[in-house]
């Protein structure tokens, strides 16, 4: 028996069969286009992304020796997708959750004092990370789709609800609460849509999907539309969260962080949602069939692999993300350059979007691999940031990170990320986290796997970084930067 697991992230979908031990059987990928029509927009397209769903999902079961007996989605969290209920096309591109248009419907929020109660509701800020800041500018500034969501004709919804809606060909519209507690429209706590919330933003309710269990079967897939295959959908979460699932980080006090275009450090804290005093969202993990919600609490960073991305395809000075470590290797230490990759502002733990990537210490002595260099710190320095406020939030001494995404596969970084937190790095044998815990959530169930606990079982270390001797001086000057990043774009 096997599952096939969908992973649709922020820069292109992932597809794996996975088995019964948890090994990967078969994988496909594919990229798809990022649309950046204006500084501070970034775009999809959802019939791309449902194209590289199909991409990757074909290229993964052509390489896999038998077919799988359910489905699991995990998906880029937060990026705000329409679609005509009728025909599943889109009647404008989806804003995707790196992108800052909202900065000024946020503020103007902030201002009439509504922060708090959206907080206590959501367990989120007011910020344009978040869907139904995206949405309520949308109901601004593109009337005429609004007025079809307003009559019913078109669906709202994250990317987990695009898709399942096209893989039951319009059969289904619904969402997880893992998904939906980062629109800033679910009530954490109640575990539903919050009327209040909805007007405060200006969306009809009836336009949101319907939020089910993050495990169990919800729908099946069309064989018309979905390759042949009649499969059920049973398991739903957002990336993060199905990474915190996928590395066994199953019960409270479990750390993990996935590199992937930003980082997110998530700390299970079990049936309780945990409020954060210093920048930390709290959010839904997952969702039981009766109903229950686990929470954990999360550091947001939206630029780490998006920086490499930008050394490779804006400065065109690395050819592959994986030429970052040989490249970093060949000088001892960044030679004073800080990078502060906040190239969509910055998310947790400083929460400024008007911060802007800053490079200081640049000298006629500095060279590429300075640049590449301070990079890789800066992705240690970022997390280093979220997990100190982490452990003071939550009161708890971290005794080790596990770590995935591709990142993750980089050793120099990992090294560094040790040395940062003074604790040991683990890494598992399958990085792909986030689509292992999409394929443990759907085989979960459907009794593929009866409990938790014989899911942790099929874990398997594939590398452990011990900290050395970390530099203080140096996390100082990178806080420095920090500082000045901020306020840029004001
Ligand atoms: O909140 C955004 C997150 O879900 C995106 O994850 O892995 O696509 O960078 P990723």
């Amino acid at each position: 028996m096997s599952v096939l697991a969908i992973d649709a992230g922020t820069t292109g979908v992932t597809a794996l069969v996975v088995a019964v031990d948890g090994s990967v059987l078969a994988r496909g990928y594919q990229e798809f286009q990022q649309h950046f029509p204006e500084p501070g927009l970034v775009e999809h397209q959802p019939e791309e992304i449902w194209q590289a769903a199909l991409q990757a999902c074909r290229e993964a079961l052509d390489g896999a020796a038998e077919r799988p007996t359910a489905v699991g989605i995990t998906n880029q969290r937060e990026t705000a997708v329409l679609w005509d209920r009728r025909t599943l096309a889109s009647p404008r591109r989806a804003i995707v959750w790196q992108d800052r248009r909202s900065a000024a419907i946020c503020a103007r929020l902030a201002e009439a004092g509504h922060e708090p109660r959206v907080a206590e509701l959501t367990g989120l800020r007011l910020d344009p990370y978040f869907t139904a800041t995206k949405l309520a500018w949308l109901a601004e500034h593109d009337k005429r789709v609004w007025r079809e969501v307003e009559a019913g004709r078109v669906a709202l919804g994250t990317v987990d609800s695009y898709l399942i809606a096209r893989l039951t060909s319009g059969g289904s519209h619904v969402t997880d609460a893992s998904n939906a507690s980062r629109t800033l429209l679910f009530d954490i706590t109640a575990g539903q849509w919050s009327a209040e919330l909805c007007e405060l933003f200006g969306v009809p309710m009836d336009a949101l999907p319907r939020v089910v269990p993050s495990y169990g079967p919800v729908a099946r897939t069309d064989p018309e539309a979905f390759l042949g295959l009649d499969l059920p959908i049973a398991g739903i979460a957002g990336d993060q969260q199905a990474a915190l699932f996928g590395q066994a980080c199953h019960s409270p006090g479990d750390v993990k962080c996935t590199y992937g275009t930003g980082s997110f450090v998530l700390i299970n804290t079990g049936a309780e949602p945990v409020r954060s005093s210093a920048g930390l969202l709290t959010t839904v993990a997952w969702g039981a069939p009766d109903g229950s919600l686990a929470y954990a609490l999360e550091g947001s960073i939206f630029v780490t692999g998006a920086a490499v991305q930008w050394l490779r395809d804006g400065l065109g000075i690395i050819g592959a993300a994986a030429e970052t470590e040989p490249i970093a290797r060949t000088v001892a230490d960044s030679g004073g350059v800080v990078f502060v990759p906040a190239l969509t502002g910055l998310g947790a733990p400083d929460w400024d979007p008007t911060a802007r990537g800053t490079i200081l210490g640049i000298t006629r002595g500095t060279t590429r691999a300075h640049l590449v260099r301070a990079t890789l710190e800066a992705i240690a320095y970022e997390v280093r940031d979220v997990v100190d406020v982490m452990t003071s939030d939550a009161g708890l001494d971290l005794l080790t990170l596990k770590v995935d995404g591709g990142a993750s596969e980089n050793n120099l970084l990992c090294r560094m990320q040790a040395d940062q937190l003074g604790v040991a790095v683990e890494r598992p044998k399958v990085s792909e986290t986030t689509a292992l815990g999409a394929a443990f959530l759907a085989g979960l169930g459907t009794g593929i796997w009866s409990d938790t606990a014989e899911i942790a079982a099929t874990w398997q270390l594939d590398a452990r970084f011990t900290p050395g001797p970390r530099d203080d001086a140096a996390y100082d000057r990178w806080r420095l930067a920090v500082e000045k990043s901020k306020g840029w774009a004001l």
